[in-house]
């Protein structure tokens, strides 16, 4: 049997704003372990209200998820963050990285947040992803100093530090020209055929989802595809 990463079980979300409005309905599916999953869908279908929920951050929803076949649905707003620095590393559209820490310092936060090595241990695993990545060389400029594709590579390391099990990313390319964007689809491609990495990314970009090993596509909150 393959490893199951990340369970949907008929997640519906609605939102109050004042009206009612569906906007996740009987969402069902699963990842399995070294899939690399897109996910597409029109402007509205309701992408970003999905990862949302499946990255465990927003808890109003009916339905059951979980991660590693552990059920998150219901846990403690505590328990969630564990569970989101040890097994979820995120990259989305802007990086937020911290601008007055190094790059270095940048890439370790999580690591050293989780408490699992010691600070020299997390020093050395940050300074292997920059490498594994090909910015070690950027590892001592203060992160405001390097450019946006640069900046992305530095989010992807970050994800990286503490081993995750699924990689979930918004629009990681949105932001960046084609050039960019090429690099971070291979790096995403390569942590997925060498490394086994589940990665499941929200995409505009068509081209980037076709060579995905799998494409989940939306459609007013339903799944149509995938
Ligand atoms: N906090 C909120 N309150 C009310 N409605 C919301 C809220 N957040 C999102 N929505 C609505 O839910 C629907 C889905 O939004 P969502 O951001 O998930 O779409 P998306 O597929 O990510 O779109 P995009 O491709 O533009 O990023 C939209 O109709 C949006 O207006
Ligand atoms: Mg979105």
């Amino acid at each position: 049997m393959q490893d199951i990463i990340l369970e949907a079980r008929h997640i519906n979300k609605q939102f109050h704003d004042p009206v009612t409005v569906q906007v996740l309905t009987d969402i069902t599916f699963t990842v399995n372990k070294g899939e690399f999953v897109s996910v597409i869908g029109k402007s509205g279908c309701g992408k970003s209200t999905l990862l949302y929920i499946l990255s465990t951050m927003d808890t109003d929803y009916d339905g059951e998820l979980l991660i590693d076949q552990d059920l998150m649905t219901g846990r403690s707003d505590t328990e969630l963050a564990r569970v989101r620095n040890e097994k979820i590393g995120f990259v989305f559209q802007f990086h937020y990285l911290l601008n007055e820490f190094t790059v270095l310092r940048n890439v370790m936060l999580p690591g050293l947040k989780l408490g699992r090595y010691s600070e020299q241990e997390v020093e050395h695993r940050a300074l292997e992803r920059l490498k594994m990545l090909g910015i070690e060389q950027l590892a001592s400029k203060p992160a405001y100093h390097i450019s946006g594709g640069e900046k992305q590579r530095v989010a992807i390391a970050r994800a990286l530090i503490n081993d995750p099990h699924i990689i979930m990313g918004d629009e990681p390319t949105g932001n960046l020209d084609v050039k960019n964007s090429n690099l971070v689809f291979d790096i995403f491609k390569e942590l997925s055929e060498v490394h086994n990495q589940t990665l499941l990314i929200v995409t505009h970009d068509q081209s980037f989802a076709e060579n995905t090993s799998r494409i989940i596509e939306m459609e007013d909150g339903r799944i149509i595809r995938g």
